[in-house]
């Protein structure tokens, strides 16, 4: 067991060639430079070597398959892919290439790159005509437009005899790639470029009560309100989250205010607004709400159906912007299901807002309770259409934005 926390955490995937030999020494490499590996091996891989060599190595038990008896997480891919810094694939085979490419998640080492949020690298490795062939070309194209490092091999003799482009990386090649890599993200998200800054952010999902029993609510989890806090403290803003229902936990060392309908939820603004130089709704908040609460539990007994008039909820956004104070600048989201970009810039129109952002919630990995999301910025001069990226990646975006639109 690793006895203190190292400074980050490599998934390294294994898959099945000649060259998998090496990444036993990738792994002592990281190791020795301060981070904690985890190792995902293909069935294949285990052709070449044996789990337990890592095994050892890491003192984890080195997953194969989800499915194993022996398994002793059965979510693992999910688990797995949420705690790792990296996943970098060494070697990588023409086979796993063409399964990342295509979303085939089959194994444990492919649901985990599907699952994770973390950057890929891959060091492939394989005979140089399978390199070249135009379907092994066209897969790295798709990994590389999909934001996958690529550590490419080198030129010299391979496995089979023949000579040419295919060989893996040397191994101190890869390590020193793949540990540039995790310091440039943790160099540029440690940044303190919001000092002075104090964000007033809405998070969650509001829940307006119908009676004792029963309210009405989305699926918001918070995790992007969350994300946004987390790196704004972390770029040196104050912060001050008001939130609603959440699945997730707030990050520690920011203020939470409790605001779990909308109306608690605009008064819990309302109090902390004097002291915002930022304001962001990134919460859900029910647009209706029940007109009146019935006291006691509502009995469905000789009742059919049931009919609840609805009211309008105060639109906490709006009331912020009419209200708004020498620089604060206040940026709203937009969960969307069509016309996205239309809507959303009526919005920012209708609410007086310095940026949107706009979500597409029926796309895959984007809006409610997903790690990641799939946005675009709208301010008055710019429209920045992002691809599918981990909401603290879209988090650091929008936070660019702001400093952008503060210079
Ligand atoms: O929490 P997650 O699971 O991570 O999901 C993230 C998210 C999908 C909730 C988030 O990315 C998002 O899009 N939040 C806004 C959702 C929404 O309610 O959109 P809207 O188009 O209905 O509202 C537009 C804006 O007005 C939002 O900034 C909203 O916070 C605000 N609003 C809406 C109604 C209201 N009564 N008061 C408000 O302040």
């Amino acid at each position: 067991m690793n006895e203190s926390k190292k400074k980050f955490c490599v998934g390294l995937g294994v898959s099945g060639g000649i060259a998998a030999y090496k990444a036993i020494e990738v792994l002592r490499l990281l190791q020795k430079s301060d981070c904690e590996v985890q190792v995902a091996m293909t069935k294949h891989a285990t052709e070449f070597i044996q789990p337990l060599t890592f095994r050892a190595l890491t003192d984890s038990y080195v997953l194969v398959d989800d499915y194993e008896p022996n398994n002793p997480d059965p979510i693992a891919h999910i688990n797995f892919s949420q705690n790792i810094d990296l996943l970098l694939i060494v070697p990588a085979t023409a086979n796993i290439l063409a399964k990342l490419a295509n979303g085939i998640a089959d194994d444990f080492l492919t649901s985990t790159y599907l699952a994770s949020t973390a950057p890929v690298m891959v060091a492939p490795a394989m005979n140089v005509t399978m390199w070249e062939h135009p379907t092994t070309q066209r897969n790295i194209e798709t990994l590389k437009k999909d934001g996958v490092h690529f550590v490419e091999p080198v030129s010299g003799e391979l496995a089979c005899k023949t000579v040419g482009t295919g060989k893996l990386e040397d191994v101190e090649n890869i390590t020193s790639q793949a540990l540039k890599l995790l310091n440039q993200r943790e160099n540029n998200t440690s940044i303190q470029d919001l000092t002075g800054e104090s964000f007033l952010i809405t998070v969650g999902g509001t829940r307006e009560a119908i009676d004792p029993v029963r309210f009405i609510s989305n699926h918001s989890s918070g995790k992007m309100g969350f994300a946004l806090a987390k790196a704004a403290k972390h770029r040196g803003a104050e912060v001050t989250v008001v939130k609603g229902k959440t699945s997730v936990e707030p990050p520690e060392d920011i203020k939470v205010v409790n605001g779990i309908s909308a109306e608690e939820m605009c008064q819990g603004v309302m109090k902390e607004l004097p002291n915002a130089t930022v304001f962001v709704g990134a919460a859900a908040v029910a647009d209706y709400r029940p007109k009146e609460i019935v006291t006691s539990k509502i009995k469905k007994e000789k009742k059919d159906s049931l009919t609840l008039e609805l009211e309008k909820t105060p639109d906490i956004l709006s009331t912020v912007s009419k209200n708004r104070h020498e620089g604060l600048m206040v940026i709203g989201f937009a969960a969307e299901t069509n016309n996205v970009i239309e809507y959303a810039k009526s919005k920012m129109q209708k609410k007086n807002l310095d940026m949107v952002v706009a979500n597409d919630i029926t796309k895959k990995g984007a809006g409610f309770n997903t790690d990641t999301n799939i946005a675009t910025i709208i301010t008055q001069e710019n429209q920045l259409d992002l691809p599918l990226m981990s909401k603290r990646d879209l988090a650091n975006k929008i936070l660019n934005e702001v400093i952008k639109l503060r210079n």
